[in-house]
C-alpha cells in the first residue's frame, strides 16, 4: 500500500523531522519486537554474547558504538537484524534471541515499505519528476533494524551524544523519554516517538541526494534518571550504493561519491558496515 505523507517537505523544513502514526496492525508488530527485546536483554551476558552474528548483527555489547567519541560509548546494548543477512537466523539458539530476531524481521517488513514510500516521494518531489530515480527494492539489502536497550537510571551521562545518523533516513520509536531533535534555529526540543507514532529523521545521504533540500536531523538522547529502562527500535534505511543518483544535481553533491559515503557512513560510530 502506498503511504501518504501530507505536507512532508513543508514539515521537514519547519521541524526537521516528521511524526507518523502507524496503523494498529503495524504498531502491534513493532510492539512485539520491543517486548521480545525486553525479554532478551534480561538474559545473562554470556547468553547474549552467544547471540552475536556476522556483519555486526545480532547482539552487540556495551562499549562498541558511540555517537561522537569512543571515550564516551553510547549507553546501550543492542541487537540488529537485516534482510541482507536473514539466513543467519539459524545460528541463533531457539529461545529469546531467535524470538527477537523473528519479531525484528516482521518489523522490517513494516518499516521498509514505509521508508521506501517516503524516500520515493522525496525523490519525485525534489527531482520534479525528472531527477534521479529511486528503484523499488533498493533499500532491501542496505538497511538495518537495530534495537537499543539502556538503563537511564544508572547510565553514565547521555544515552547518545548529539549526532546525525549519516544514512538516508531513520524511522524510530522508543518506550521512554530522552530524545531531543535540533530545530532549524539550532535549539534542541524534546520529542516523543512512542507507538503508535514513529519519528522519521533524514540523514546525510538524504541531504546529498536532495542537493541540500532535506537537512540531516541532529539529535541526542538525554539521560532521564527516573526512567529505569528504555528500548528504542531504529530502522536505518540506506540505499544500494549503485543506486545513489542525486535527485537534484547542484553544488552540494557535485563530485561527491554518494555510494561510497553510504558504504562508509557507520565508521564514524565505531562500526565497520556491510562487507562488499
Ligand atoms: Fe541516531
Amino acid at each position: 500500500m502506498k503511504r501518504l505523507f501530507p505536507d512532508a517537505l513543508h514539515n521537514l523544513r519547519e521541524r526537521g523531522s516528521l511524526i507518523l502514526s502507524l496503523t494498529s496492525a503495524e504498531s502491534a508488530t513493532l510492539a512485539a519486537a520491543l517486548e521480545a527485546g525486553r525479554l532478551f536483554f534480561q538474559e545473562p551476558l554470556d547468553a547474549k554474547m552467544a547471540s552475536a552474528l556476522p556483519e555486526e548483527c545480532g547482539y552487540r555489547a556495551f562499549g562498541i558504538e558511540y555517537s561522537q567519541t569512543a571515550s564516551h560509548p553510547d549507553q546501550i546494548e543492542s541487537f540488529t537484524a537485516t534482510a541482507r543477512t536473514c539466513a543467519d537466523r539459524c545460528k541463533l539458539r531457539d529461545g529469546p534471541a531467535r524470538r527477537l530476531y523473528d519479531c525484528m524481521l516482521d518489523s522490517i517488513a513494516v518499516l521498509e515499505p514505509l521508508a521506501e514510500s517516503f524516500v520515493a516521494l522525496l525523490a519525485k518531489t525534489i527531482g520534479n519528476g525528472a531527477g534521479g530515480s529511486f528503484p523499488t527494492g533498493s533499500l532491501h539489502r542496505w538497511s538495518r533494524l537495530q534495537l537499543n536497550y539502556s538503563r537511564p537510571v544508572t547510565a553514565d551521562g547521555d544515552i547518545h551524544d548529539l549526532h546525525e545518523d549519516g544514512n538516508l533516513v531513520t524511522i524510530a520509536c522508543a518506550t521512554g523519554p530522552g530524545l531531543e531533535t535540533q530545530q532549524p534555529d539550532g535549539s534542541l526540543q524534546a520529542i516523543e516517538a512512542a507507538l503508535p507514532q514513529v519519528i522519521v529523521m533524514p540523514g546525510e545521504i538524504a541531504w546529498l541526494l536532495s542537493g541540500g533540500c532535506v537537512r540531516p536531523v541532529w539529535h541526542r538522547v538525554r539521560r532521564v534518571p527516573s526512567c529505569s529502562e528504555r528500548l528504542a527500535l531504529l530502522f536505518f534505511a540506506d540505499i544500494d550504493p549503485e543506486a545513489c543518483q542525486p535527485w537534484l544535481h547542484n553544488e552540494v553533491n557535485a563530485n561527491v561519491d554518494i555510494g561510497e559515503r553510504t558504504r562508509r557512513s557507520v565508521t564514524r560510530f565505531g562500526l565497520e558496515g556491510f562487507r562488499p
